[in-house]
């Protein structure tokens, strides 16, 4: 292959085309060969084909650079070092007529800028080498002459002062004399493209996503060195070429097209097999273009300052090998979707990371990634603010209340949407809605294992079901380290699969029974063989406090390296913490003593002079508990405390098993259960896989402790969990929801179309699990008439067959449900509660908004006590008490109860704890602080944290709810205020710095007393200066802080532009003007 500015050197005509395998693939889709990994478990499968792995000649770390799909003719306009042609040219392979034209018109647009008689001239002379060049590579494959044929020379007659018109007047001419096949064959990439995976929703709305998606990837053609330098800057120059070549493409596709409508004359079996071939080559080549994304650097396509990025911010200096050949995947290259499995810690992140980059840089388009909690979202925002910052592209945040539906159309730089699951959702809703959804090049979805849990689960099965359905361009990604039936997962996502065991850090698991360590061994019978005994002196009592030898455990490894315990309940945690410390020597407190003391004063700050009594006691020993009940402030302090070494013990709940980079040399599993429930194996996997973390730990090893009669339940040879659809859990909620959606987004409208829409979701797949007695298009029947019930859906649903084709409509009452994402098992409760306070909304203080928005799910199981009821009751001004009796709480009812009074009246227990509820949210905003609330309520306080934390993201639900609902005008102000006024519950201050992702309270006083008061004061701070005036700020954060606050800064600066560009643009349609 060539290296260079130069053209390439044509390869020699292949013998035939039909022993190259993958045999109709044109090389420009191809990835440069590649080696297999080596792992025994190393494989690479698709739903339809296996990938050959081929000799790489390059090596695999830094440096070898991505050969991306469809690496366009175009690029010859690249003045580069960069091999652009390499493997274009073995695609126009001499044997491609789209090539020939590509040629052409390279050629034509290398010289464009020259004088039009000297470019003419150029361009002839090329394309008559060309042609010659064709004639004795015997490009024709068939005795039809399918190549531009040299006595078609005339017609190649460039008029000097059109080129453009020549260009087509040439292509036009030049295709005369192509074979009918060809028409079977467009018939039938047009049927394969505009089949299963384009829409109704899209037809209907004469959206043509081929033709917008070209015009909107600008980036695909021809960035010149300078562009090169300045990724996101280089779409706007290259859109005029893009038309000119999607338009010398369609002219071909037409010609094509007509000639083939001409009669079909009787042709050889080897002609029509070899027109088949070239035809099928012809599609692959069109389906990789439009595809296609531009190589702008030699760093997987991407330029080299981001392979400098990750060595700075990421001490990465090399790509694992796995990591290197998943990047050349075929798959990839191509732009399918793709699934890959690693086990923890393989390091599957920045294989997606780099994928994210290509998409937003090369490919110019949008990229959602769905992580699973809203602290790992913002831990990404923070991280990847600095790659967006320096390569120009924008990380938007859109977790618990926040994010924008739809999203802004920014004018240049592309966005990086990071969500949870269900923000996630209701972005990809919101795009659909506004036919922007193929603007989303790519979804990502971190822990896709996540499709299996829950209502969350549900969640995220109709997310990727409504992209696959209406965006066939929106490649999918998710990734996994405990994944089981990965063939529904990739028949579902219409996937390829790739996985690898390799994990760069070993992880050396182990069982404890009684005082015996035993390795686990999946090739024994039981699963585990002895290691050793387990070396303790303990005395008799503690052996009582300590029956499961946790001490020993732990002192095996601490304080010198660190260790997690997960605990089956919170309480546990504490507890495990709180004896663990009661017996450890007092050498253990003089470890890192300062730092120990700087934390509990830190910890004291958060909790406004309170800590808890328990981390007060164990962190002198570095030793702490993490769980939900901690405030925000005081896990991240914690975590802070833990990653840093100054503690090097936290006895945590599950809250820490996914996702996480903590340190721990060892984990702990203190009882195979979570909760009640027996341990299951993916949970294991993730918890121990916390061990031994690439690039903190250099070994890492799990230990399992059982009770000899729970010995028979752990089976380490048992498979890992499969993911099941839960889309019909809890009384098919998830399938309601989904229907309601489909039909108010337009996605499909009939019971006939939504029964085809499930055949994309993983339900679809997963069929055969249904019960016997119904179908599941019976249960979208039923699923149809319930909502038509509730009064949500509008239209017929009936056993007879033309009804299956009624139009079905959605109320508005349904579209802000769906809108909303409200539960459907509250909608109509909420329109009731809302429609009634438009009748006297208290509005003295923000008590009644509180109630309506109170969050519906958090009433259950909840026990008010009376007396702090009645107290808080009391308190209350005269108009405020009145919220109660509106709402339905008699103060009769508060006092007989807090009294021990029998009570007659029915009161709604539901409506009674939310008003309590809605008291805590009130004091609270109030307050500002936790900790008191807690204690006034008798409440822990990481409950009072978690009622804060739902109520704030079901303020703005409930905001998106009203916005649907002309008669709901009023609370829109009101709701947008109360959103942000729970989202930080903080002094008013301090909001503008607790919008940077990951500056919570206690860091946004910090930064306001140290004189950062605004996000513009953080966005040019100087990192080593607030190192040096905030406590507890290590480096690495102050430069994410900054990363953060330039990131939103440019965000929103961003958003005015786009306000003013938008305000002044001059509307086409003014009356009078044509
Ligand atoms: N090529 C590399 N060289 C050095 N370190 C790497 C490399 N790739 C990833 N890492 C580091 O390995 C650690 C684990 O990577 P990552 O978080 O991607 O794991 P994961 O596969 O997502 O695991 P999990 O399934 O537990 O989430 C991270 O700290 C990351 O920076
Ligand atoms: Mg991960």
């Amino acid at each position: 292959r060539s290296r260079g500015r130069g053209r390439p050197k044509r390869r020699p005509p292949r013998s035939s085309p039909h022993l190259v395998g993958p045999p109709l693939m044109p090389r420009a889709a191809r990835p440069l060969p590649q080696r297999r990994c080596k792992g025994k478990s190393d494989r690479v499968s698709g739903g339809r084909e296996r990938h050959r792995g081929r000799e790489r000649p390059t090596g695999t770390g830094w440096g070898s650079r991505r050969n991306a799909p469809g690496t366009s003719r175009r690029q010859g306009l690249i003045d580069s070092e960069e091999d652009m042609f390499g493997d274009f040219d073995s695609f126009c392979g001499n044997d491609s007529l789209l090539a020939q034209v590509e040629d052409i018109e390279h050629k034509y647009q290398q010289d464009k800028n020259t004088d039009a008689k000297a470019a003419g001239d150029i361009v002839l002379g090329n394309l008559e080498s060309g042609i010659c060049q064709k004639k004795e590579d015997n490009f024709s494959t068939s005795e039809n002459k399918i190549a531009l044929k040299a006595d078609k020379e005339d017609a190649f007659h460039v008029n000097e002062n059109d080129p453009v018109d020549s260009n087509q007047e040439l292509t036009e001419s030049g295709l005369d004399d192509l074979p009918s096949s060809q028409l079977l064959y467009f018939g039938k990439i047009d049927q394969l493209s505009s089949g299963s995976r384009i829409s109704p929703v899209s037809e209907r709305s004469n959206q043509c996503v081929n033709s917008s998606d070209k015009i909107r990837s600008p980036s695909s053609f021809c960035p010149d060195t300078e562009h090169r330098n300045r990724p996101a800057d280089f779409s706007s120059d290259s859109k005029h070429d893009l038309f000119k070549t999607e338009s010398l493409k369609d002219h071909l596709k037409s010609a094509m097209a007509g000639n083939a409508k001409a009669q079909t004359l009787q042709v050889s079996k080897t002609k029509q097999l070899k027109e088949a071939v070239l035809s099928e080559e012809i599609c692959v080549a069109r389906k990789t273009i439009e595809s296609s994304s531009v190589d702008i650097g030699p760093f997987y396509g991407l330029p080299s300052k981001v392979k400098d990025l990750f060595r700075q911010l990421r001490g990465i200096e090399k790509l694992y090998e796995w990591q290197h050949d998943c990047l050349m995947l075929e798959s990839l290259q191509q732009r399918k979707n793709l699934i890959y499995s690693l086990p923890t810690s393989g390091g599957k992140t920045l294989v997606a990371e780099i994928i994210i980059l290509q998409e937003l840089l090369c490919r110019q388009k949008d990229v959602l990634m769905i992580l699973p909690y809203v602290a790992i979202v913002q831990e990404k925002v923070r991280g990847l603010s600095s790659f967006g910052i320096e390569l120009g592209f924008l990380v938007e945040e859109y977790a618990g209340s926040k994010g924008r539906f739809p999203p802004i159309k920014r004018r240049i730089k592309k966005s990086l949407y990071i969500a949870t699951i269900e923000k996630g959702h209701a972005l990809v809703n919101s795009l659909i809605e506004t036919e922007r959804i193929s603007d989303l090049g790519l979804v990502v979805v971190d822990e896709l294992h996540m499709l299996g849990e829950g209502s969350r689960g549900a969640t995220l099965e109709i997310t990727l079901a409504k992209i696959l359905y209406t965006s066939k361009n929106t490649q999918i990604i998710g990734m996994s380290a405990t994944l089981n039936n990965v063939g529904d997962l990739q028949k579902f996502l219409q996937a390829e699969y790739y996985t690898n065991n390799f994990r760069p850090v070993e992880l050396k698991e182990y069982i404890k029974i009684r005082d015996t360590i035993y390795a686990v061994d999946s090739k024994t019978e039981n699963g585990f063989t002895f290691s050793r005994l387990l070396n303790f002196k303990y005395s008799s009592n503690l052996e009582k406090a300590d029956p499961d030898h946790i001490i020993a455990l732990v002192t095996e490894v601490i304080p010198k390296y660190s260790c997690l315990v997960f605990c089956p309940t919170k309480k546990n945690c504490e507890n495990v913490a709180s004896m663990v410390c009661k017996y450890l020597k007092k050498e253990f407190r003089a470890h890192r003593e300062k730092e120990k003391r700087d934390l509990i004063k830190n910890l004291k700050n958060i909790g406004n002079g309170s800590v808890c009594p328990v981390l007060l006691q164990t962190i002198p020993f570095g030793i702490a508990y993490h769980h939900s009940g901690l405030t925000n402030d005081e896990r991240k302090s914690i975590e802070e405390a833990y990653s840093a070494g100054v503690l090097c013990l936290l006895a945590c709940t599950a809250t820490l098993a996914a996702g996480v980079n903590l340190p721990a040399r060892r984990v702990i599993l203190r009882a195979p259960y979570v909760a009640s429930d027996f341990l299951k194996k993916n949970q294991y996997k993730q918890m121990i896989g916390r061990a031994g973390r690439a690039g903190i730990d250099s070994a890492g090893e799990s230990i399992l402790i059982v009770q000899e009669k729970d010995k028979h339940l752990v089976i380490f040879t048992n498979p890992l969990e499969n993911c099941y659809s839960n889309l019909l859990l809890e009384l098919n909620k998830g399938m309601q929801s989904l229907l309601l959606s489909l039909v108010g987004l337009k996605i499909a409208v009939t019971h006939e179309e939504v029964d085809n829409f499930m055949w994309s979701t993983l339900l679809g797949v997963q069929q055969q699990l249904l019960s016997k007695e119904k179908s599941l298009s019976e249960i979208i029947k039923d699923g149809l008439e319930n909502l038509i019930e509730k009064g949500l859906l509008k239209g017929r649903i009936s056993e007879k067959e033309h009804n299956s084709k009624c139009i079905l409509t959605i109320t508005p009452l349904g579209k802000a449900t769906y809108k909303g994402s409200i539960d459907l098992a509250y909608c109509n409760l909420l329109y009731r509660e809302l429609k009634k306070g438009l009748e006297g909304l208290i509005l003295e203080s923000n008590l009644h908004l509180l109630y309506l928005t109170t969050p519906y799910d958090m009433t259950s199981d909840f026990r008010p006590d009376w007396m702090i009821y009645l107290r808080q009751f009391n308190q209350l001004s005269t108009a405020e008490q009145k919220v109660a009796d509106i709402v339905g709480v008699p103060e009769s009812f508060i006092t007989k109860k807090a009294s021990g009074q029998a009570i007659r009246k029915n009161v709604d227990s539901a409506v009674v704890n939310r008003l309590y509820l809605s008291f805590v949210l009130y004091t609270l905003l109030k307050e500002t602080n936790i900790w008191s609330v807690a204690e006034k309520f008798n409440m822990s306080r990481g409950y009072v944290q978690n009622l804060l934390n739902s109520a704030a993201s079901f303020t703005s639900c409930v905001l998106h709810f009203c916005e649907e609902l002309e008669e709901f005008w009023v609370y829109k102000a009101l709701l947008t205020e109360l959103t942000k006024q729970l989202t930080y519950c903080v002094k008013t201050e301090l909001i503008p710095l607790m919008e940077v992702a990951g500056v919570l309270e206690a860091r946004a006083k910090q930064l306001y007393n140290a004189g950062y008061k605004t996000v513009a004061h953080l966005a040019n701070a100087n990192p080593g200066t607030l190192v040096k005036m905030i406590e507890h700020l290590s480096l690495r954060q102050a430069k994410q802080i900054v990363s953060s606050a330039k990131m939103l800064l440019s965000e929103k600066a961003e958003a005015l532009q786009e306000e003013v560009e938008e305000l002044l643009k001059v509307p086409t349609d003014i009356p009078g003007t044509c």
